[in-house]
């Protein structure tokens, strides 16, 4: 049997046009205009590519969009003043700065500028803490989008098993704290951890989150398991570059349901942006 593909693609444009009709709906009630600002500083190729579909799907959806990069000698403290002045300005209402930044710079101190209620990331350590306490928070775009595609799926998440490879402060520690949320029982796996095969195959959910190309292989899923699959790994192969998951894809003659990459959860991640930059504008009006 083979899984059910989920598809990302999809759910994020259903997501989008939600988005959308939102915000036409602010404008026209309420003469507001969502606004999303995203910081580049340097010239990573992908991170110049992502920058690029935000910008695009911003507008798309009706929303000002504000670019800004720097070169990479910039200085930490211009960063710094550049969020400041977009923390006081009334007309952004989210602020994201693209990772990762260059090696010069003291990432935390960066994230941690930015103003809580603006962090469309959920990076910002306040809204870490939320999240891990239950509270209201930003939650962090791409296990938000893991998390829609899962509800999607399954309903109620209670009591399932949830196996997370990968312990990033982007992905695996705040896809725990919502799957703990969800009341999964919930396990993050790591690079140190002990025969990883055989935890995996107790996962009724397996989330991979490593960065490794094709690193889980079909025999560490149980039949039946839900995949997502969040690696976006670009590959050379016959002189053509191809993006490629951290799931091996034969694992889709084991799963009952997994991500496709891509279009999979690779879309979710901007869509959710979006909503993540609507909920703050509504929040800021109230
Ligand atoms: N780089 C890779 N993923 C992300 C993300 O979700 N947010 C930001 N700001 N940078 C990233």
């Amino acid at each position: 049997m083979s899984a059910k593909m989920i598809d990302g693609r999809a759910f994020a444009e259903m997501l989008r046009e939600q988005v959308s009709l939102e915000v036409a709906r602010l404008k026209e009630n309420h003469g507001i205009t969502p606004g999303l600002a995203v910081i580049l500083v340097g010239q990573n190729p992908a991170s110049q590519i992502y920058v690029r579909n935000k910008g695009i799907q911003t507008k798309a959806a009706g929303m000002a969009s504000f670019e800004h990069r720097l070169p990479d000698t910039a200085r930490q403290a211009d960063v710094i003043a550049l969020i400041e002045r977009l923390n006081a300005d009334p007309t952004v209402h989210g602020i994201l700065v693209q990772l990762p930044l260059p090696g010069h710079m003291n990432t935390e101190a960066i994230i941690n500028a930015v103003d809580p209620s603006k962090d469309v990331d959920g990076f910002h350590i306040s809204n870490v803490g939320l999240l891990s306490t239950g509270q209201k928070a930003m939650v962090p775009c791409t296990p938000l989008g893991c998390l829609l595609l899962l509800r999607d799926h399954h309903g109620s998440l209670t009591g399932l098993n949830a196996v997370i490879v990968g312990r990033s402060n982007i992905v695996g520690k705040p896809m725990a704290q919502l799957l703990i949320t969800a009341d999964c029982t919930v396990t993050i796996a790591h690079s140190r951890t002990r025969d990883l095969p055989e935890l995996c195959r107790r996962a009724d959910i397996l989330i991979a989150a490593v960065g490794r190309p094709g690193m889980v292989k079909p025999d560490w899923i149980k039949p039946g398991a839900t995949v997502i699959d969040v690696g976006i790994n670009r590959i050379e192969e016959a002189s053509r570059s191809r993006l490629v998951g951290d799931v091996d894809p034969n694992a889709a003659q084991t799963a009952g349901a997994i991500t496709p990459v891509p279009g999979g959860v690779g879309p979710m991640t901007i869509a959710c942006l979006l909503a993540n930059t609507l909920t703050a504008c509504c929040r800021t009006h109230g």
